[in-house]
């Protein structure tokens, strides 16, 4: 189980994990008279702006969803245009990660992910790896509900093998099998961020986010900055978070 927050150098909580759905790309390319693929690439803009405010501020782990399961369904020539983001991102920003002591992480399903996506996010997860500051880690190909079943899969072919008994299943062992296990101690979220005024979950982190903070912000995505992240950061500060007690 992820640990309670801790208080940061100005004694103040700071969220361990915070994850983000970043959306409203394409309302925001719509209300500039452009492309939905103009929307995409400023939210690139706004990753760099949060991704850097979010390590400054002491999160441990930011969570962006850049691309669900679903999203396959978008039209070809916008799915190809996503599946090239990653690889624009990097090529421009692994420099700056670097001298942020940022460590990029992915989660997800890899299987479907077109080569070169796939191996520049690799790459940038290799060029990071000795990092010891926050994890940016990138939800890209990835559902809910599938990393439920994969878990579930994985936990039964382990009883079925003899590994694991019956009886030891529990909360911990299947949060154990889940993608965000390569985030653990911090995989449970705390801050749950979602721009454009859309109120809902859409299949992220379900597990996760069972006890987390919910901040509805309503900007689009390209229009987020850092000094909003600032406000979502002092709002969770003014939280009581029980965990179910009283
Ligand atoms: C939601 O807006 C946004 C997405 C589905 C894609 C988000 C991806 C990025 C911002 C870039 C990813 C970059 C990397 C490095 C992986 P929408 O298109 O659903 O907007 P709408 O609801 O207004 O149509």
């Amino acid at each position: 189980m992820g640990d309670q927050p801790q208080l940061n150098n100005n004694n103040k909580f700071i969220p361990d994990h915070v994850a983000v759905i970043m959306d409203g790309n394409g309302r925001w390319a719509e209300k500039m008279g452009e492309e939905r693929k103009a929307g995409h690439q400023e939210g690139m803009e706004a990753i760099k702006r949060v991704s850097i405010r979010a390590s400054e501020r002491g999160v441990k782990v930011l969570t962006l969803y850049a691309f669900s399961t679903e999203n396959w369904k978008r039209p070809p020539q916008e799915v190809k245009f996503l599946m090239q983001l990653p690889v624009n991102f990097f090529d421009r920003f692994v420099p700056e990660l670097q001298e942020n002591n940022i460590k990029v992480n992915m989660i997800g399903f890899k299987d479907k992910v077109p080569g070169p996506t796939k191996r520049s996010i690799e790459k940038a997860i290799d060029q990071t790896k000795n990092n010891t500051g926050m994890i940016l880690n990138f939800a890209f190909n990835y559902g809910g509900r599938a990393e439920i079943v994969e878990a579930t899969k994985s936990i039964v072919e382990k009883v079925i093998s003899g590994e694991l008994n019956k009886k030891a299943i529990s909360e911990e062992v299947l949060q154990s099998e889940l993608l965000t296990r390569s985030i653990q101690p911090y995989d449970e979220v705390d801050l749950l961020i979602r721009s454009s005024g859309e109120q809902r979950l859409s299949n992220f982190l379900l597990w996760q986010n069972a006890y987390s903070e919910f901040y509805f912000s309503k900007l689009f995505w390209p229009d987020f900055t850092g000094d909003v992240l600032d406000e979502a950061l002092d709002d969770y500060q003014n939280r009581s978070r029980r965990y179910g007690a009283i």
